[in-house]
């Protein structure tokens, strides 16, 4: 029999192409690639990583180890998380949240992308002022939506402004994710900003996603301040993103959380009952520890990053050609490097704030995050997030390739 001739569809791409199209995290990627040289025996100092240094306090960890004995920890509970979890969530918030707003995610990230992926449609557009966190666009993609970068630079502080804003609003907007303290550049948004970008979100009918994981790591008199404390009129078209990483140095334990109204909170509860169903319930017993316990551990990283992030910016603006301003929260400094653009660095031409990375990953041993994976070419960020003397050598190495050439 002769076989019938297979119809002739045009080949399609192995890979999908919603997933096809997502860059891999430049944090990660940078943070692993140290990690492979260090793994190959060079000194490699990395200032890639988005991750206190210190460890998760003592009582958080003993409150999971008591957890794992605990049978009813090793079963499915509800997808929208541990009532006690919800619960303590809701109680650090005003009287206007309570534990049923409130949805426990896989961290922050996933509380980024089922706030996306409940709220935006495809062809709909999301305002992401920029310097931007690296997955924020890539998470508005996934949901079908188009980022809109919304430019700023060391001149405004890095931050948006209502008329910013407004010149990038079109029909299509849908809503603005906004990031303060932020990372990568540590700006925190003062309170008149807040409340002015709030009204004027509410007074368009826009979505805001405020992400709000840097909350507590903030220096000198700065004030974190919440859009829809300050904006009540917003709270209806509002969902906060936060979670337990950063704050109680518990970045690999995957627990944070997203609250706004109901409907919405539901709905991203049903995505989530199908995605990943309820948070590891040992890390969510670790997670109302961290809530409900002493705050030490996070005084004890304050200092030690307020500390660091001087010692940062002072050696970093010694650099000719590096403009550094002095951030006001979270663990990272977001430096131009515009100066140094142009220049040759050991026999090599320094076009591009990628290239200067890559020349002082090989020829100083050090990683940095270029400017390019936040929507920010011609700057550098690092994270101060590493021990004293790390940091110190580590800049060390950065000013003598810079200053030498060598
Ligand atoms: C701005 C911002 N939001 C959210 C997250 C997510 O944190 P996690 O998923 O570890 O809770 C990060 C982590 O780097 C971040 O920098």
């Amino acid at each position: 029999m002769t076989p019938v001739a297979a119809t002739s569809a045009p080949p399609r791409d192995r890979i999908s192409a919603r997933v096809g199209a997502l860059t891999p995290s430049a944090t990660l990627a940078v943070d692993a690639r140290a990690k492979a040289l260090r793994a190959a025996g060079r000194s490699v100092i990395g200032f890639g990583a988005g991750e206190p240094d210190f460890p998760t306090p003592r009582f958080v960890v003993e409150a999971a180890a008591a957890a794992c004995a605990e049978p009813e920890n090793h079963r499915y509970t509800p997808a929208a998380g541990l009532p006690e979890l919800r619960a303590a969530v809701a109680g650090r918030r005003g009287s206007w949240v309570e534990g049923s707003d409130v949805l426990i995610t896989n961290g922050g990230k996933q509380a980024v992308y089922q706030a996306l992926a409940t709220v935006v449609d495809p062809g709909d557009e999301v305002l992401v002022p920029a310097p931007f966190w690296t997955t924020y666009p890539e998470a508005v993609r996934l949901a079908g939506g188009i980022p809109v970068p919304v430019p700023a630079s060391a001149d405004d502080g890095y931050l948006p402004t209502p008329d910013s804003l407004e010149a990038a609003r079109t029909g299509r907007t849908r809503a603005l994710l906004w990031c303060s303290p932020s990372n990568p550049t540590g700006a925190v948004a003062p309170e008149p900003l807040v409340e002015a970008i709030g009204r004027w979100a509410s007074d368009s009918g826009l979505w805001v996603i405020a992400d709000e994981i840097y909350e507590h790591l903030v220096y000198d008199d700065t004030r974190h301040v919440s859009m829809p404390d300050v904006v009540p009129a917003l709270r209806d078209t509002c969902i906060v993103v936060n979670g337990v990483a950063k704050t109680y140095a518990m970045t690999g334990w995957r627990v944070g959380w997203l609250h706004g109204p109901r409907d919405v909170v539901a709905a991203a509860t049903r995505l989530q009952s199908h995605l990943s169903s309820n948070v590891n319930n040992v890390a969510q017993r670790a997670a109302v520890a961290a809530l409900t316990g002493p705050g030490d551990g996070l005084r004890d990283m304050l200092t030690a990053f307020d500390r660091r992030r001087h010692v940062a910016c002072e050696a970093l603006n010694s650099i000719e050609g590096v403009h550094c301003p002095t951030p006001r929260g979270a663990f990272y400094v977001f430096a131009s490097v515009h100066g140094i653009l142009g220049r040759d660095l050991c026999g090599r031409r320094i076009d591009t704030s990628a290239d200067l990375a890559e020349a002082l990953l090989d020829h100083a041993e050090v990683a940095v995050v270029p400017g390019e994976a936040f929507g920010a070419p011609g700057h550098l960020r690092l994270s101060y997030a590493l021990g004293d003397d790390q940091l110190h050598e580590g800049l060390g190495r950065i000013r003598d390739l810079l200053s030498t050439g060598s």
